[in-house]
């Protein structure tokens, strides 16, 4: 009679366990960033995005008509892009209401929709030890952001029902919506980049949950004396 070995059980990682509904706290060397709800809202997001991104190119010009493939054709790019659209705008909802209490703007984060984001991006700007858990870029990402995803929304609602509307408005829809679009893709690019490459260590916030005190002590030194109650200039 042959045996089979039960399967091994690794205990649990604590930060892993922890971040699955607290975030804010330190576990050993570890802050946690983002709950596991959270989490999966802003991926739910970034897959209807990019749903939208390659229903809707096929779509706006035969250039892109190749991504139609992907979901067999274009009739069916034309069904499920307005869905996909819904869908998007609703997640984002639901991530201004989980965030927004983080995102209110201080009265020293003002300037971060000038030369101060374009200092940041190219580096000339030194983080300033009052950061708290999201800069004033951050911040201001996610506002336009929401706003983004209005505007699409309703230009979309116009362009899915066209005979409700006025050739004017109707006009003024196709602008509003391809303006908002090529625009929103811009900012997503640099979001891409920066929560990636440019700022190793950021990613894995969006993942396992979890970002290094060294990464919070970087980058966020505000949130990080107010999660740790340490200096993060000490060594
Ligand atoms: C595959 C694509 C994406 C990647 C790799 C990505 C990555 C990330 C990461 C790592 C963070 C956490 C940053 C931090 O904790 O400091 C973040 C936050 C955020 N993401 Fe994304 N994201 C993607 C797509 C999107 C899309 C499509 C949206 C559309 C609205 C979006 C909106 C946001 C917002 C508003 C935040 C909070 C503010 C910020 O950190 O900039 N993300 N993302």
């Amino acid at each position: 009679m042959s045996t089979v070995a039960p399967p091994s059980r690794r205990p649990m990682d604590p930060a892993v366990l922890v971040a699955r509904d607290q975030e804010d706290v330190l576990v050993g060397n570890e802050i946690i960033r983002h709950k596991l709800s959270s989490r999966v809202l802003h991926w739910v997001v970034a897959v209807t995005f990019f749903g939208c991104v390659f229903t809707g190119m096929p779509i706006w010009t035969p250039v892109f008509g190749w991504m139609a493939h992907l979901f067999g054709g274009l009739t069916v790019c034309r069904v499920l892009h307005p869905w996909l659209g819904v869908a998007f705008f609703l997640s984002v909802l639901f991530e201004i209401f989980d965030w927004a209490s983080d995102m209110r703007f201080r009265s020293d984060e003002k300037g971060w929709w000038g030369p101060k984001l374009i200092r940041y991006m190219r580096w000339e700007e030194v983080d300033d030890e009052n950061v708290g858990k999201y800069n004033g870029g951050q911040k201001f990402f996610f506002w336009t952001a929401g706003l983004g995803a209005l505007g699409l929304l309703l230009s979309g609602l116009m362009m899915w029902f066209p005979q409700s509307f006025p050739k004017i408005l109707m006009q003024l829809a196709y602008l509003v919506h391809d303006a908002t679009f090529i625009l929103f893709m811009v900012a997503i690019i640099f979001h891409i980049y920066l929560g990636t490459v440019a700022e190793p260590g950021t990613f894995r916030s969006m993942t396992r949950g979890t970002v290094t005190r060294k990464w919070a002590r970087l980058h966020h030194p505000g949130w990080y004396r107010q999660v740790t109650g340490e200096d993060p200039r000490r060594p």
